[in-house]
């Protein structure tokens, strides 16, 4: 049916404006002051309401076998959550071990989410090995509608790849126009620092930061944007989280390395005293790069207003209590990560715009609009403009609430922001012009996400 969207205050990158929503088919069909209800059409009065793009998450892992587990959610509990806050695109991590080939690994993930999905998605395909059959794999791949390739420089012996895998692997990108992701920590330093204090019998989760410091971050960072450099390729450095590393990339962008930076909520929010809190409590604050010392955020936020820090994600990874007790006796089975898909707008526009922190078109910028650039997925997404597809988030800038494992929608039994209070959130949200969430409650079709097939843009 179509939607006639009225008095609503539409907030995108670059303009804020009161205008009403005709969506016809997928799409927006006209902007403006519409007099005459179409016939048919089903109207919305969004008074008092800011109207955002469809928010986009550009780093999730759903499908993720990873430390001897698997991370909770389904396609239908993460689609539903990301719904719940706001994001209706997600991109997911494909993220095979190195055991694993990667045609035969991406066809599994598209599988998984084929026909499960709430809202509408792709991948990052994770490159965790390059050898002579790699190219010809990756090549079918990227024909296939995947134009971002991820890799972890941590993680030895599993996702993690050596210096002459990152090699091939970004001069394979620049050929194809393909821009590459990256885990940029120094994997060799983690592991060795793991080890020691390890055998120093220091196993609690207040370790993981010790052991991944923040110069172990910052090399990965520089090491990354030096092979950009040298072969041209474009990069983007993944969930950011602290000052030295930010400066290397920095650095790299201002000598005219095509780099771009994501840091993800977790990083914003919570600093490394969680992660110190004891027994499973700080285990459920363990995620790579860890948190950090508190110092850290503001700089975070102060990059982020800058556009130093072009997007934030979430990084959200679902492992619940008893998955994190796997890391009882040795932090360093603790499996990494911590959920966040339906918190990250609310919470950026919490305690970024409404706390001055963020401009609220750079929050749009970084949550929406630059990740449908960088991945090749504007102005179909990441805007509202005729022609664009018509997910919109319909904002209620004067709700108050709590965050609450009681409530959320995801598949954990904890979340990592419980108890912060938000002042802010969604009060409806379209996929493609079908109303999805309302109220706080799901009323959509959850089978309706699609996979979104992009070509590559970043030639050079
Ligand atoms: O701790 C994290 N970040 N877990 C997920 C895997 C990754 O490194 O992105
Ligand atoms: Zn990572
Ligand atoms: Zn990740």
């Amino acid at each position: 049916m179509p939607l006639l969207i009225r008095n609503g205050e539409i907030v995108t990158a670059d303009s804020r404006f009161k205008a009403d929503i005709y969506v016809e088919n997928e799409t927006v069909t006209a902007l403006g002051h519409i007099l005459q209800t179409p016939r048919r059409a089903e109207v919305i009065d969004a008074t008092g309401k800011l109207i955002f793009p469809g928010f986009i998450d550009p780093h999730v892992h759903i499908h993720l076998p990873f430390m001897a587990t698997f991370a909770k959610d389904t396609h239908r509990t993460a689609s539903i959550a990301a719904l719940a806050g706001g994001t209706t695109t997600f991109i997911e991590m494909c993220c095979p071990s190195r055991t694993d080939g990667a045609l035969d690994a991406y066809q599994t993930w598209r599988a998984k989410a084929n026909g499960h999905s709430a809202c509408d998605y792709t991948f990052h395909m994770a490159v965790t090995k390059f050898d002579d059959r790699t190219e010809a794999q990756l090549r079918e791949i990227v024909a296939d509608g995947i134009s971002s390739f991820k890799i972890f420089l941590a993680y030895k012996n599993f996702f993690g790849v050596d210096d002459d895998e990152m090699y091939r692997t970004l001069t394979l990108a620049r050929k194809l126009g393909v821009i590459v992701t990256a885990h940029c920590e120094n994997a060799e330093l983690v592991s060795r620092l793991q080890q020691e204090l390890i055998a120093a019998n220091k196993t609690g989760p207040e370790h993981h930061e010790p052991s991944r410091p923040e110069s172990v971050e910052a090399e990965g960072t520089h090491r990354f944007a030096t092979f950009l450099e040298t072969t041209g390729a474009a990069g983007y450095v993944v969930h950011l989280s602290c000052e030295p590393a930010l400066r290397m990339a920095t650095r790299a962008k201002e000598r005219g390395t095509a780099i771009f930076v994501e840091s993800v909520i977790p990083h914003f929010m919570l600093d490394k005293t969680y992660a110190e809190r004891p027994g499973v409590e700080g285990m459920k604050h363990v995620m790579s790069p860890p948190l950090r010392a508190k110092h850290n955020q503001k700089i975070l936020w102060d990059a982020l207003n800058a556009g130093l820090i072009d997007t934030v994600g979430t990084d959200h990874c679902p492992f619940d209590t008893e998955q994190k007790l796997l890391g009882k006796d040795a932090f360093t089975q603790i499996p990494n990560g911590i959920p966040g898909i339906e918190e990250r707008i609310n919470l950026l526009y919490t305690y970024g715009v409404k706390r001055g922190l963020l401009d609220i078109h750079r929050f749009v910028d970084a949550a929406s609009t630059k990740p449908a650039k960088l991945f090749g997925l504007f102005p179909r997404k990441g805007t509202i403009a005729v022609g664009s597809d018509a997910d919109l988030v319909i904002y209620d800038p004067s709700y108050r609430g709590t965050i609450s494992s009681a409530t959320h929608h995801f598949n954990c039994d904890y979340n990592g922001f419980e108890g912060m209070p938000i002042e802010g959130r969604p009060s409806l949200v379209t996929v493609r012009g079908k109303v999805q969430f309302r109220d706080g409650t799901f009323v959509g079709d959850a089978t309706r996400g699609q996979f979104l097939k992009r070509e590559p843009t970043h030639f050079r």
